[in-house]
């Protein structure tokens, strides 16, 4: 096996933990990132994992960048697809850019991305893609409907394909992190924060960005084999479906 794997959005947040856990699991980490060169150069610096800027809204982008990280690596036999943006406004003061920003990048940056690895995959007779969805994609979210329905979308993304996959080989999961102490959800108004989001959630505590990465970890394993068209649900309790 090659242990050669992409986190999209792979150098802030929950992809930044991602990274560093394959890394240490022994996997040759590619992080791609959007935009952000200065935050993309520390983490470079910090962690010693190989950065790539493309977006993932753009598909050619990601064609060239898989291409160019197969050419470094080799063949990825591992796929996150952890990159996405938040646009939050209520509905009634929504943009039809706020929308289609949060859909592109969210929802078919898994087509971009997944559509460039699976062709190899299915040859090589074996992958991992784990997506990132949302407890907000499970639930609904007041101010989201455009992260909620791209998010609930990834959730019908991996049934279908966990199916075509199964026989190749390639597992197709996604986790549903609840909110996580990262700068996205740090960006909500505080006041909403502290009174209304963290009062609901049981475990009485935002998530750490290492308790989703484990999960991406065991989703990765070979003995995780059994596992496919799966949402594993990381909220602290906060919905349970
Ligand atoms: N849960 C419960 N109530 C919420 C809420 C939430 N997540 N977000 C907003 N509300 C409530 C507010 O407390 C407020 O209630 P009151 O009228 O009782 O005070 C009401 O909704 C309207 O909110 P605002 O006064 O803030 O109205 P606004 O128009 O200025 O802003 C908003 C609306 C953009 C939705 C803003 O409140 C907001 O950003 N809320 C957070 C939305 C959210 O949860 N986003 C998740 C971001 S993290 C993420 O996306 C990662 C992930 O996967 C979990």
């Amino acid at each position: 096996m090659s242990k050669v794997a992409i986190v999209t959005g792979g150098t802030r947040g929950i992809g930044a933990s991602i990274s560093k856990a394959l890394r240490d699991e022994g996997y040759k980490v590619a992080a791609s990132y959007a935009g952000n060169d200065e935050a993309a150069e520390q983490f470079r610096e910090e962690t010693g994992i190989a950065v790539y800027q493309w977006d993932v809204g753009d598909f050619d982008a990601c064609a060239a960048g898989v291409k160019q990280v197969e050419d470094d690596f080799g063949p990825i036999e591992i796929l996150v697809n952890n990159a996405g943006i938040t646009r939050d406004v209520m509905f009634h003061r929504m943009t039809q850019k706020d929308w289609l920003d949060v859909i592109n990048t969210n929802l078919n940056g898994l087509f971009n991305m997944t559509r460039n690895v699976w062709e190899d995959m299915r040859g090589r007779g074996f992958g991992r893609i784990v997506n990132i969805s949302s407890i907000n994609g499970q639930k609904g979210q007041m101010g989201q409907a455009n992260y909620s329905a791209a998010k609930a979308g990834d959730l019908g993304f991996i049934k279908a394909l966990a199916q075509e996959g199964a026989r190749k080989g390639i597992t197709v999961n996604t986790i549903a992190p609840g909110y996580i102490g990262t700068e996205m959800v740090l960006a909500v108004p505080q006041e909403v924060l502290e009174k209304k989001i963290i009062p609901n959630i049981p475990v009485g505590r935002l998530g750490e960005p290492e308790e989703i990465a484990r999960c991406v970890l065991f989703l990765c394993s070979k003995d995780a084999g059994f596992i496919t068209g799966s949402t594993l649900t990381a909220n602290g309790g906060q919905y349970m479906v």
